[in-house]
């Protein structure tokens, strides 16, 4: 059929319409006039109140033709006036190829039309949304006085973390870093390099999981290696890789948090989802197995109580929640009209 056919068949009435494209410069000159770990404070709040609508994520997994695992993740999301949806795609060879592992799209929605009305480069959001979350979830679960980090995998996620949280925790005076790739950890180490920090590349994962009171975990490790003994007592592991903590380490933690129930539970993919599947760990309150005693925001609402620092180690799981980056797009696409960012591009 030829183009004037599809032209006739057409309704004539407007399409997709304009849309505001926000490169990854864009979005970092309005990250750097927005409070992202108090947009997500909030959303984690009004999330716990029922202000928000969370759907499962769409998840599509196959192999690219170097046999590596490669994904896609839709995480679609609303709270308040923002509607939108973060598409998140990875591939664990393409840092192999100079290419950072997951990259994606950010995209705003017309509460009125459900229109598309900006898109926006969404790897740097997405680590700073998960770095925020650990930021929030330090603070809200007794740790904001910690003197020690150590973060283990310092790709994207690592060096965000790194630099939120050595900027937020006023009492920190040493950081240990171990990424299996040393010559990333190092990399790491040069940007954390200030007078007030001690700053040590550990060549083992253990020795650097041993001096923090808080440790986070982004490597893209896929079985968990991170037993009870390797760590601090009374230390806050942060499991953001979903991936490093042995089973052990969630059954005989002092304390587990986790960002959203369903989603975790949703998700036996994942080993806390698998133990929750496997009835090891269930809701709080539960009372059948050992229970997850809180999520982020019930702590932040007031719902539930943090327990502080406890022996003999204390978990946060955070899985993930897309409405957390939905807040964010719209904070950064309001501020983008505001200020005059990013391409406009009409549809039709
Ligand atoms: N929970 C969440 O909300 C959330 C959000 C985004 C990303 N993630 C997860 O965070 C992790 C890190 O993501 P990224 O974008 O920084 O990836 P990345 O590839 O940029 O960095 C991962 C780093 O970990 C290192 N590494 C991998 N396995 C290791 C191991 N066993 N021991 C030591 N170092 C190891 C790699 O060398 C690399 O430097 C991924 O697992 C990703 O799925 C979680």
């Amino acid at each position: 059929m030829s183009e004037q056919w599809y032209d006739q068949a057409d309704t004539g009435l407007a399409g997709a319409g304009r849309v505001t494209v926000l490169s990854r410069a864009d979005v970092r000159r309005c990250l750097a006039t927005i409070d992202p770990v108090e947009i997500v404070r909030r959303t984690l709040a009004r999330h716990d109140r029922g202000e928000s609508l969370l759907p499962a994520e769409a998840y599509l997994r196959w192999e690219n033709s170097r046999g590596a695992y490669t994904r896609s993740i839709g995480m679609p999301g609303a709270v308040g006036p923002h509607h939108g949806m973060k598409i998140i795609n990875a591939s664990v060879s393409n840092p192999a190829a100079g290419l950072e592992r997951a990259g994606g799209l950010g995209l705003c929605f017309d509460a009125e039309t459900a229109r598309v009305t900006s898109i926006m480069e969404a790897g740097l959001l997405s680590a700073v949304r998960t770095a925020a979350v650990s930021a929030v979830g330090v603070d809200v679960t007794g740790f904001g006085g910690a003197g020690s980090l150590a973060i283990v995998g310092c790709g994207a996620q690592g060096r965000m973390h790194a630099a939120l949280l050595s900027r937020r925790l006023p009492a920190l005076r040493a950081v240990s870093l171990h990424d299996r790739d040393p010559a990333v950890a190092h990399r790491l180490a040069d940007l954390l390099s200030r007078d007030d920090l001690e700053v040590t590349v550990h060549d083992k994962a253990r020795d650097a999981v041993g001096a923090g009171e808080i440790a986070v975990f982004t490597t893209t490790a896929d079985e968990g290696y991170v037993t009870p003994d390797w760590t601090r007592p009374g230390a806050l592991l942060v499991n953001v890789s979903l991936g490093d903590l042995a089973d052990e380490t969630f059954l005989d933690a002092a304390a587990l948090y986790v960002d959203d129930l369903d989603l975790v539970a949703d998700n036996p993919r994942r080993p806390l989802g698998r133990l929750m599947r496997d009835g090891l760990v269930t809701r709080p309150s539960d009372g059948t197995a050992k229970p997850i005693d809180a999520t982020l925001g019930g702590l932040l609402t007031g719902r539930y109580r943090s327990r502080g620092t406890a022996r003999p180690h204390v978990v946060l799981n955070p899985f993930g929640m897309g409405v957390l980056d939905v807040a964010l797009y719209g904070a950064i696409a309001s501020q983008a009209r505001h200020l005059g960012f990013g391409s406009l591009v009409d549809l039709g």
